[in-house]
């Protein structure tokens, strides 16, 4: 529920008044506000059963619908559910896995406790979030520089909950005073926003610039904007889709009213995690998978993640709205210097963009297990290209994936500790009609790293809709592939 208000004033504490958005009744199943979330005496994470928040759903334009290449019937690897999750709701990341699965997980986990959990490719922060509600060390990192910025934003719940009241009220407040001016703004967003809601938005862009002290309630503020930038669009946002500018919304939310909105939904989460996660125990790191420099050898326990899939996902282009809103890119070519050439290659603007030869992608030694059947897909889909319009690089796109993927184990082994379980949750794929067995090579490229054993455990098919050739009719699927040693 929005406010309903043409009000513009933020609501107040969530202990001392009435809560703009919904009842801050804890979810059933959470421990009442005064148990101690850490340890208990016997060391053992105590492990909450995360739940949906006992809220009233959200407008519709705040919710979005699951991800759309896959069958509902499990949610485990889709951010869907996670909208109705204290904190993890605060910005949708199609791209997301499920809270609830990760708690499971912990608590199913027979790994010796405590234990460290670490996550390499932590996206929104599902997995740092979910751990330090369960009480358990979280490390995460992210090589998404502004993706990165948001998990680390999120990990701020911890900080009072007044100060950043005042802080986005002072925002709000001096909005309403200063004069907008749009002309500046990139394309991509002059057609994303009708004229009046693109003029509040800036209002509220130039507010918080004057008011940033660089403090993490500033940061918080920042977040509450960024997260208002899709439900405020006109054009179409559908999630794990880009900005559609010529696809229009009917009812885009008035900027003002949903700043003040996303900013009460976010002080009720910060009280309900204060109540019931009594200290931080995680960290989010902006860093390479590749080389998981942030983290230390031999103390990870479990790894619970999700790396890019090899299906063409642009990561980049995923927050081209909030960057161009940002001024943080102009153009859609400013993607690749900003953000792309971070990241693993699971895109083929990627490996376009950085000219990348096959000969010498496959020449790569930690290739070895597989080299045989990658080299016979890749020069499969080298010939294919050739019949096809878009010609698109997917030849260089896989054999650049595992490359980047076979240096991701590497890192993985040193970082685990003997005996250590890993869990990624994975999607085959299919470009140009041919399989690419990504779970099988994975396993083995982790055996090759030094892990002991691999296993596939299938959660569901996926249909061809979101194939990125969708003339194909080869049968695609996603599960979590189990590495131990
Ligand atoms: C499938 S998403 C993970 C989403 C996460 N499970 C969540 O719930 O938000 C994969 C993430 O890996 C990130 N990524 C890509 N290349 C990376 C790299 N080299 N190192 C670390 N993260 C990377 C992407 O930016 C993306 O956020």
């Amino acid at each position: 529920m929005l406010a309903t208000a043409s009000s513009r004033s933020i609501a107040p504490p969530p202990d001392g008044g009435t809560i703009v958005r919904a009842s801050h009744h804890p979810p059933a199943c959470y421990p009442a506000p005064s148990t101690p979330a850490a340890l208990d005496k016997s060391s053992q994470p105590v492990v909450h059963c995360m739940t949906a928040m006992n809220t009233e759903p959200a407008q519709s334009s705040f919710l979005h619908e699951g991800r759309a290449d896959t069958k509902p019937s499990d949610t485990t690897s889709t951010f869907v559910n996670n909208m109705r999750l204290p904190i993890h709701r605060w910005f949708r990341y199609s791209a997301g896995f499920s809270a609830q699965w990760v708690s499971q997980v912990l608590r199913d986990a027979r790994t010796p406790r405590p234990l460290t959990l670490f996550d390499p490719f932590v996206g929104s922060g599902t997995t740092v979030l979910a751990g330090e509600e369960c009480g358990v060390n979280s490390l995460g990192i992210e090589a998404h520089p502004f993706v990165a910025r948001i998990a680390t934003a999120k990990l701020l719940w911890n900080e009072s909950i007044e100060s950043f009241k005042r802080s986005a009220g002072h925002v709000l407040d001096s909005a309403g005073r200063v004069a907008p001016d749009t002309e500046d703004y990139p394309t991509l967003i002059r057609k994303s926003y009708s004229e009046g809601a693109l003029a509040q938005l800036d209002r509220l862009r130039t507010a918080w610039l004057r008011h940033n002290e660089r403090t993490p309630v500033s940061e918080l503020t920042w977040l509450a904007l960024l997260a208002i930038l899709r439900p405020t669009a006109s054009a179409g946002t559908a999630p794990w889709q880009y900005v559609l500018p010529n696809k229009r919304k009917k009812h885009p939310v008035p900027p003002f009213e949903a700043f003040a909105a996303q900013v009460a939904i976010m002080s009720e989460d910060m009280y309900y995690f204060q109540s019931v996660v009594h200290e931080h125990s995680g960290a989010i790191f902006q860093d390479d998978a590749r080389t998981c420099s942030a983290i230390e050898d031999s103390t990870i326990d479990l790894v619970i993640t999700s790396p890019p899939y090899a299906n063409n996902y642009d990561y980049a282009d995923a927050t081209r709205l909030e960057m161009s809103f940002f001024g943080e890119v102009d153009r859609w070519a400013d993607l690749h210097a900003a953000v792309r050439r971070h990241l693993i290659r699971s895109c083929s603007q990627h490996v376009t963009a950085d000219r990348v030869a096959l000969p010498t992608v496959l020449n790569d030694k930690g290739l070895g297990p597989i080299i045989q059947e990658l080299s016979q897909a890749c020069h499969e889909l080298e010939k294919r290209r050739l019949r096809r319009s878009g010609r698109k690089s997917y030849h260089t796109m896989v054999a650049a994936y595992f490359s980047d993927l076979a240096k991701v184990w590497t890192s993985l082994r040193r970082v685990c500790k003997p005996g250590a379980t890993v869990c990624f949750v994975v999607g085959d794929s299919a470009p140009y009609g041919v399989h690419v067995p990504v779970e099988t090579w994975l396993g083995e490229l982790a055996i090759s790293a030094g892990f002991n054993s691999y296993h596939f455990e299938k959660t569901r098919d996926r249909n061809v809709k979101w194939n990125i050739d969708r003339k194909h009719n080869v049968p695609l699927h996603e599960g979590r592939l189990w590495v131990e040693g």
